[in-house]
């Protein structure tokens, strides 16, 4: 008989065929992030559970799953799971990384770039029937090229950046609790600084941090207070790295150029008073979000939770 997996919302169909050879799939909602009892309901015999970042995955999920052996997250971040729990379990827990590196540091760059050369402000204006034509100061913004980087979290995607930094010759500095080994230095041509000096020295911030209990508000109204007048802040990784409501009142006091946005503390929620601010480029956490890539996403954490179900050690084990 094969493994019971149930699948938390809608696949790719290539990814539900490939699960459907090997297990027993269940898809719970067809449309939407399903509720939490409803996941409960239908855990109970299942052997595995693939799931999105968007379904909180907590010890009163797993305990109604008394067979459950594997989690796979379609996602590279897994604060939506109790890890703790999983492991007291036993129950293996899969992430997808490397697949959506590139493309999460594409989006980054995206996103700088739009917050200093006012992109979508500047789209804005000509749908308004603005543009009346050239004019030596219409919608200045700030040079990229030649400026500081400061990278916080220089995982996988935070390396990413700083490579691509290399094109607009930028110099580039990073803040990780972990830092890289002079040779990984070398290999992406950023030093370390400490983050309070990352932050007062930096023209552009960009956070690549994972959420961790250590990582929440990491950025403070405190550390915002730190950066230049005309700095851009950035953040692709998760909301609650940025106290969102300091975030907004640097911006509505000007105290910062601007920031770019692709996460929120309280997804899908976003802090009412950024939705008002024209120094604020919000995206609706789209970092990974080409064809290419959620495909890569979804087929990884489907392989992960056929290796899992069958007894097999996923490639992307957590712990
Ligand atoms: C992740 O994988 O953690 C991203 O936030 C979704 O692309």
């Amino acid at each position: 008989m094969k493994p019971r997996v149930l699948v938390t919302q809608k696949l790719f169909p290539e990814v539900l065929t490939f699960l459907e050879t090997e297990t027993e799939t269940e898809v719970l909602s067809r449309k939407g992030v399903p509720a939490k009892p409803d996941i409960i309901r239908r855990i109970a015999d299942k052997e595995g559970l693939l799931c999105l970042l968007t379904d909180k995955i907590d010890a009163e999920v797993m305990e109604a799953a008394p067979c459950l052996k594997v989690i796979a997250n379609t996602a590279v971040g897994y604060d939506n799971i109790d890890i703790g729990h999983a492991r007291h379990r036993g129950i293996m827990v899969t992430n997808t990384p490397e697949v959506l590196t590139e493309a999460t540091a594409d989006l980054t760059w995206a996103l700088i770039l739009a917050v200093a050369r006012r992109i979508p402000q500047s789209d804005r204006f000509i749908r308004r029937g603005k543009f009346e034509g050239w004019a030596l100061d219409l919608c200045l913004g700030r040079d990229v090229s030649g400026k500081r980087l400061g990278i916080i979290g220089m995982g996988r995607i935070g390396r990413a950046v700083a490579l691509r930094a290399r094109a607009f010759r930028m110099e580039t500095f990073y803040f990780d609790p972990h830092p890289l080994s002079p040779g990984e230095e070398n290999a992406h041509a950023a030093a370390f600084l400490p983050l309070d000096e990352l932050l007062s020295s930096s023209d552009i911030v960009t956070v690549h941090a994972s959420l961790t209990p250590d990582s929440h508000h990491l950025i403070s109204g405190e550390k915002l207070a730190l950066m230049k007048k005309a700095a851009i802040f950035v953040n692709v990784s998760r909301g609650p790295v940025v106290d969102e409501a300091a975030l907004a009142e640097t911006l509505e006091q000007k105290r910062i150029w601007g920031a770019g946005l692709d996460v929120y503390e309280r997804e899908p929620e976003v802090e009412p008073r950024l939705l008002r601010l024209e120094n604020v480029v919000l995206l609706p956490h789209i970092g990974s979000a080409t064809f290419e890539t959620r495909l890569n996403m979804a087929m990884t954490a489907a392989r992960n939770l056929v290796q899992g179900v069958q007894g097999r050690r996923p490639d992307n084990l957590i712990y």
